[in-house]
């Protein structure tokens, strides 16, 4: 069939049933699907010229809003001076160069030197390699595994997945690979403190006892989001990350910190752990570095970090052929721009407080709202069946599918985890539409719930 003819959706629909395999793919949820034609701004517009609010940024990575017409020039003159060259050692190019320098302004005071991926899984695993040549280069080999978090999420390479601890990615693909640990999310709503202790400090602990039982010898890394994003929005308590931060100087362990959704302001703060004054060892991030205009991602190491890998003679044997993109390199640049000169921090710091006052204003006093959070433009409502005792519905009710599908029709776009919806809307959401969103998402829950 020629692609060029116009077509319905339903015809576009049939023909991505015959051959497209989507990520999380299930030929069922993809039969009624949306087929996006444009974007404006907060909003995808369909293909029968419907406009939904785009409640997540795409996939949290859009963050300076859809058709931004500087990004495509910007990629558009790269890709006609120079559209690709090896990133390897002995070739550069000068969008990498800048973009490596502008990064060490804008990360951690000690993260000053950055290797590129083409996305968030990538990184994972970069981080997890490097961990391990780094402790090999202290001589301590030893120092492979890795613990992370329940409800976190770090992608689906298959060591980044065996590092997620959202446990329904594992079942298909199991065995995982060894070494990898998870300790309880500090998740403020849920997670039980003994009595008298800080929750924060208490969750902390977790990772001191993961490592005193596997042993301080073994452990390389903790690796964790600053907000825990598709987990369901969990921002930890103020004290949680000073407290992990001492435990990684006790044990020697590097702290790394996954900032795929929390980096480059989603959050307010150019990245995650600057809410709580305290700086990790390595980063990794991809999404809003490019506003999702372009695939690409990357880790940032630690001075002192460098400095063991570039000991001796070696060569580091990691390497992706689009790691240093030229094309975008170009295109972050462009969106760092964006984000310095739109004020798009402080965007993210207003507006969320906008949203989450919104949301809780008119869902707190819900019956089956358990908890209204967020950080930034992250907010998540949690819906549970009986308030008090914070009991879940079973998941067979599928009460966050039917709460999705509820905003769907009112023109709002998002994702659930289980029963926790989650927004995260472009920077450049206007009032307007964050009282759309507000609106549809209420109406859902009371339509689905009463
Ligand atoms: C925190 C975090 N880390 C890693 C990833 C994986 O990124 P990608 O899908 O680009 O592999 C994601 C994706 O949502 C993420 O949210």
């Amino acid at each position: 069939m020629a692609t060029s003819e116009v077509q319905t959706k339903s015809d576009l629909l049939a023909r991505d049933q015959a051959h497209l395999i989507h990520p999380l793919h299930n030929p069922a949820a993809n039969e009624n699907g949306h087929v996006w034609v444009r974007g404006e701004g907060a909003c995808l517009y369909d293909l029968d010229g419907k406009e939904y609010i785009d409640g997540l940024s795409g996939l949290w990575n859009v963050f300076a809003g859809h058709g931004r017409k500087e990004l495509a020039d910007a990629a558009s003159d790269q890709m006609r001076t120079l559209g690709y060259c090896s990133g390897y050692s002995g070739s550069t190019n000068r969008p990498a160069i800048d973009l490596a320098e502008r990064l060490s302004d804008w990360a951690y005071p000690n993260i000053n030197h950055f290797f590129f991926t083409s996305g968030g899984g990538e990184s994972s695993d970069s981080c997890f390699k490097t961990a391990r040549y780094y402790w090999k280069l202290k001589g301590k080999p030893e120092k492979t595994k890795v613990i992370s978090r329940e409800w976190g999420y770090h992608g689906v390479t298959l060591a980044a997945m065996s590092a997620t601890g959202i446990k329904t990615y594992w079942p298909m693909f199991e065995p995982r690979v060894p070494g990898f640990i998870h300790i309880p999310s500090p998740y403020p709503y849920r997670y039980e403190a003994p009595e008298g202790a800080s929750q924060g400090v208490a969750a902390a602990n977790e990772l001191e006892k993961a490592i005193l039982a596997e042993g301080p010898d073994t452990v390389g890394m903790f690796f964790a989001e600053p907000v825990q994003g598709a987990g369901g929005v969990i921002v930890p308590q103020d004290d949680y990350f000073a407290r992990i931060r001492e435990i990684c100087d006790q044990y020697d362990v590097l702290l790394v910190t996954d900032e795929v959704i929390t980096g480059f302001g989603r959050t307010g703060t150019k990245f995650g752990l600057e809410h709580w004054g305290v700086t990790p060892d390595m980063i990794q991030f991809a999404k809003g570095v490019t506003s999702g205009y372009f695939p690409l991602g990357g880790i940032g190491i630690s001075d002192e970090v460098s400095d063991v890998l570039n000991q001796g003679d070696t060569i580091w044997m990691h390497a992706y052929t689009y790691s240093a993109h030229p094309v975008g390199c170009r295109i972050a640049l462009a969106n760092l721009d964006i984000i310095e000169r739109e004020g798009l921090l402080a965007a993210a710091r207003e507006k969320g407080k906008k949203l989450k006052d919104g949301l809780c204003g008119a869902l707190e006093s819900h019956p089956h709202v358990g908890e209204v959070r967020g950080l930034g433009l992250m907010c998540a409502v949690e819906i549970v069946a009986d308030k008090a005792t914070k009991e879940e519905f079973p998941a067979s009710d599928k009460i966050g599918p039917k709460i999705l599908a509820a905003s769907d029709q009112r023109g709002l776009f998002s994702r659930v985890r289980g029963d926790v919806y989650c927004i995260a809307p472009p920077a450049v959401i206007t009032d307007a539409e964050i009282d759309r969103t507000v609106e549809a998402i209420a109406e859902s829950v009371k339509a689905v719930l009463g």
